[in-house]
């Protein structure tokens, strides 16, 4: 259904405990009625999610975070007020009105209110908080188009509301911001340096697999089904015939591969991550046994490419 003619209807289905997929201004979301225990289990089982693998709530609006967690940490509340809505997902105390399977047992919860006016419209439509992934299966590529959505769940949603392709295409920061530094949990669409510059230094916590508290830092995640090695050039591959893949990050190599994706002509890294699993859903489709993927700069989003192109490898290894 089209995001904005789709809202009342979508609303109701999530009211009535079933699941909505729609867009955020990060990736599409897999959401649910966040205070009902049997509606976050569906996410779980829509997903094949393991169950340690906690949501991420979504709100309508920065000053619904007080009225369903209480008085939060000054730190914490600065930055909702200075980054909401946007790409920035929060950790604070777990609400008792927030079931524990939507934290997956954990006593925080993680939060955030996407800039996306029908997403947003949807929640307050809706009339309770949404707990949403994203809408992909467990481990494979985040959806950046309803398409995606559809291909990846089907007939396991009610409902898949269409905005388009997403406008950043990568999953939001999340910062645990509850100590005496914030400290960034997931490299995401807002870049690191932008949280610095508004709060001072924050420690990026490195990637690591088999950590319970947050499984998008698994080291095997974000994968395309296709496997894929992280390359520092782009010489054409050996010929020995086999179909390869190639993601440049802003130029295309001569020869060579069978399949290209660009992100960026212009070297823009934020362009470049709206694009990314996009190119990659491409790549995947397009019957090659290897993509080879050139990082990105290391700076800005491109950090947060380059963390999810790291985790897409590490679901393989590949022997010549
Ligand atoms: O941009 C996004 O964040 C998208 C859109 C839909 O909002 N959502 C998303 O959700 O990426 P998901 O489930 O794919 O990733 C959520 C991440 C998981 O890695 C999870 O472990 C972490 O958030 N997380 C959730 N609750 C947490 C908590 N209490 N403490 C630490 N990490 C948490
Ligand atoms: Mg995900």
């Amino acid at each position: 259904m089209p995001a904005e003619s789709g809202i009342a209807e979508a609303a109701a289905v999530l009211r009535d405990g079933g699941l909505v997929a729609f867009p955020t201004e990060t990736v599409y979301g897999l959401g649910a009625n966040a205070l009902d225990a049997r509606a976050a289990a569906r996410i779980f089982e829509a997903k094949a999610r393991p169950s340690f693998d906690p949501l991420i709530t979504h709100l309508a609006d920065t000053a619904d975070l007080e009225k369903l967690a209480g008085p939060v940490p000054a730190a914490v509340a600065a930055l909702a007020g200075r980054f909401w809505p946007g790409p920035l997902t929060l950790i604070v105390d777990r609400p008792a009105a927030i079931p524990p399977i939507v934290t997956s047992g954990l006593d925080t919860m993680a939060v955030r209110v996407p800039d996306e006016a029908s997403a947003r419209a949807l929640i307050r439509a809706a009339g309770v908080p949404v707990a949403a992934p994203s809408a992909n299966r467990f481990g494979q590529l985040s959806p950046t188009r309803a398409e995606h959505v559809v291909r990846g769940l089907g007939a396991a949603v009610e409902v898949v509301l269409d905005g388009g392709p997403t406008r950043c295409g990568i999953e939001s920061t999340i910062v645990d911001a509850r100590g005496p530094q914030p400290v960034v949990l997931r490299l995401g669409a807002l870049a690191v340096e932008e949280l610095a510059a508004a709060v001072g230094p924050v420690r990026v916590r490195p990637g690591h697999s088999g950590q319970p508290v947050a499984p998008g830092t698994l080291a095997a995640h974000y994968a395309p089904r296709t496997p894929l090695r992280v390359v520092s050039g782009v010489e054409p591959p050996p010929g020995d015939g086999r179909r390869r893949g190639f993601l440049a990050f802003q130029e295309a190599p001569a020869a060579g591969y069978a399949a290209v994706e660009v992100l960026s002509s212009d070297g823009d890294v934020t362009e470049a991550a709206a694009r990314l699993f996009d190119a990659l859903h491409r790549l995947d489709a397009a019957g090659v046994t290897e993509i080879h993927a050139e990082p990105a700069p290391e700076e800005g989003v491109g950090r947060a490419i380059n963390d999810r192109l790291r985790r897409a490898a590490a679901t393989w290894d590949t022997v010549d």
